[in-house]
């Protein structure tokens, strides 16, 4: 096998960098998943991620990447012929809509063009019109256009309707202000590997009381994803049914130590902080952001390339030269904008370190970018 380099710097919007702490913690010796040991560990963990998400209701851990979470969340709330409502601004929500034809519901979809922000006044007249709309999803942080939704309006919106308000934090939680309860969140999805800065691999999901009584009165279509399952092992023996990943959950453990340490409002201010500088850094180099203004993420920033830059050739210099790594475009903007990933344990100098790799990426390829560097700094006051 070819070497891994392991001394690049992840800047892409998730899988983020990771602390040696937490990467340390998946090296303690595996324990039983049936044992005191780990009723203890796991929770320890479920009381620490309820204080993330801010919720009294009930939080599950779930082995599988975020698209578990997702999955879990319609399977036991969406029987054939339900109508789902999924606002579609991006890849993620497009996700949404997938897994709700898996599972035969009527979607809706409420659709905006990629990079623009959804508005709760249209969820409110698609509800108005279907008020037997069963489920709402909307992402948060849609992590494949740097567009961040309003979840707090939409859910003022929501709570007024018998619909379930389901929610994707997998690309905010821990970076940007969530509060479920307060959000009136129904269920609320998420994943370990990007604001919460823990290994890929694991998830979580909360569940309103409201939540609990659609999904006790629906039959779940996956047998791995029945919420119930893990319901009545966590509530007898405080044990998840099927063997969790025992050293990831140790790993989410000490992220999450890390979070509530560092305290979840400083957290967000250090993510609006990298965001706004990134902005200005791009900006100062003459570069068009691609989210409109109103509805830019704090957790992930998108850019258009300027004319006659190539995404591979960019993003080859970057990695290959300057051990930065970015993302591109997916879908329907590939090769057309590139994602700057700012999230968990990203810091100010892996900020002007990733923009000083663009800057000089940038002359390489003939576009004379410059001064993003210091626009960045004057914004860090640094
Ligand atoms: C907003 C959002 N939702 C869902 C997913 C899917 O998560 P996973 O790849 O962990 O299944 C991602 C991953 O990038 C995401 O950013």
């Amino acid at each position: 096998m070819k070497r891994i380099d392991h001394e690049k710097l992840l800047m892409i919007p998730g899988p983020t960098m990771v602390s040696s702490e937490v990467l340390n913690a998946m090296a303690y010796p595996i324990i039983g998943h049936r044992t005191e040991e780990f009723r203890t560990l796991l929770e320890d963990t479920v009381e620490k991620m309820k204080k993330v998400f801010i919720t009294e209701g009930d939080v599950y851990i779930i082995t599988g990447s975020g698209t578990a979470v997702m999955d879990m969340a319609i399977a036991n709330t969406v029987d054939k012929g339900d109508k789902v409502l999924t606002i579609c601004n991006g890849n993620f929500g497009e996700r949404f809509s997938k897994i709700a034809e898996v599972y035969k519901g009527e979607v809706i979809k409420l659709e905006y063009p990629w990079g623009k922000g959804a508005r709760p006044e249209d969820v409110k007249k698609i509800l108005e019109e279907n008020p037997d709309i069963k489920v709402v999803t909307v992402v948060h942080n849609e992590t494949s256009t740097g567009v961040r939704n309003p979840i707090k309006e939409i859910g003022e919106v929501v709570k007024d309707y018998d619909a379930l308000y389901i929610v994707d934090t997998i690309s905010s939680l821990g970076g940007d202000y969530v509060d479920v309860d307060k959000f009136h969140i129904d269920i609320c999805v998420t994943g370990s590997q990007k604001c919460l800065s823990a290994p890929p691999g694991i998830s979580a999901i909360s569940i309103s009381e409201k939540a609990w009584d659609v999904i006790n009165n629906t039959k779940s279509k996956s047998f791995y994803l029945d919420i119930k399952a893990y319901r009545d092992r966590f509530e007898s023996k405080r044990e998840s049914p099927y063997t969790p990943a025992v050293s990831l959950i140790y790993a989410l453990n000490k992220a999450l130590d890390r979070i509530l340490e560092e305290g979840l409002e400083n957290r967000v201010k250090r993510h609006e902080r990298l965001a706004k500088a990134t902005v200005a850094g791009l900006e100062t180099m003459g570069i068009e952001l691609f989210a409109e203004e109103w509805a830019r993420s704090i957790t992930v920033t998108s850019a258009r390339y300027p004319e006659g830059i190539e995404d591979g050739k960019f993003r080859g210099i970057l990695s290959n030269k300057y051990k930065v790594i970015i993302a591109g475009g997916q879908g329907q903007v590939s090769g057309k904008i590139f994602r700057i990933g700012h999230m968990g344990e990203a810091r100010e100098i892996h900020i002007l370190g990733t923009l000083a790799a663009i800057e000089m990426a940038f002359k390489e390829l003939g576009y004379n970018a410059s001064g993003g560097v210091e626009a960045a700094k004057d914004v860090l006051g640094m």
